[in-house]
């Protein structure tokens, strides 16, 4: 679809962000859930029709267990605290990950966030928890090999598109723009497929600090970057 603009941001620099003040890192993540709030708020002015977040990944469960169960927390509190906002303000929420170690309760409440915003047109927020890049490589393949297995599918003629419908982010097109917070420059599995022909920025500012405004220089940059998509420039 022409106009789409599909950014993905990996959230770094809670941790620090805290402990630089002597905070715990859990409040790290919860001045993070308010940047989230702000990035989400500000996204469709800035022309972002397609936002994708990544909260926790299937390396994080390695945390500390007060870590991860404050964040499972701090999940649970956003949908609950956040989805009148959300459904109001049109936005459609999609969570991408695996299902496997989520627990019931949290499970519920992102079904039920998904089913209330389904039909919403506005900003298309996917947000990653319990999400790993490969993890969804390996679950797309093993239900496409389910289909293989069933007669349902001929193995050679397994396209690109089938694979990308297979994953979590089927619908949702290719980011345009990857963005890392914290001065990290990795990927740490993150939209390992989808991000093939993405541009990529990475930034010092810490997660928490993170302002519309600087995302807003960021696609400036990138609306002067010229994405060729492995063909020649023209001129
Ligand atoms: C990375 O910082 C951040 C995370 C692992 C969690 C991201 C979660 C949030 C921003 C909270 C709320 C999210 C939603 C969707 C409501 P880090 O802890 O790795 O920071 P460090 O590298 O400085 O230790």
């Amino acid at each position: 679809m022409s106009g789409d603009l599909h950014i993905g941001i990996i959230m770094d620099g809670n941790g620090r962000w805290a402990t630089r003040r002597g905070l715990p890192r859990l409040k790290g993540h919860s001045k993070g859930a308010d940047t989230v709030e702000h990035i989400v708020e500000s996204a469709p002015g800035l022309g972002i029709t397609h936002l994708t977040l990544f909260a926790f990944s299937t390396e994080n469960w390695k945390r500390s267990e007060r870590e991860v169960n404050g964040l499972m927390t701090l999940f649970k509190r956003y949908i609950t605290l956040k989805a009148e906002r959300l459904i109001s303000e049109n936005v459609r929420v999609r969570f991408i990950g695996g299902q496997d170690r989520l627990e019931p309760k949290l499970l519920e409440l992102m079904g039920w966030l998904e089913a209330e915003t389904r039909d919403n047109g506005g900003l298309q927020l996917s947000v990653a928890i319990n999400y790993g890049g490969r993890d969804e490589i390996v679950r797309a393949v093993q239900k496409l090999a389910a289909k293989v297995h069933m007669g349902e599918l001929e193995a050679e003629k397994l396209t690109e598109k089938e694979i990308a419908d297979t994953l979590d982010t089927a619908e949702i097109p290719d980011p345009d723009l990857i963005i890392r917070t914290s001065g990290e420059q990795r990927l740490s599995n993150f939209l390992t497929w989808q991000l093939a022909y993405s541009e990529l920025a990475f930034v010092d500012t810490l997660w928490p600090d993170f302002t519309a405004a600087e995302l807003d220089g960021l696609l400036e940059q990138y609306f002067g970057r010229e994405r060729r998509f492995g063909a020649v420039a023209a001129g």
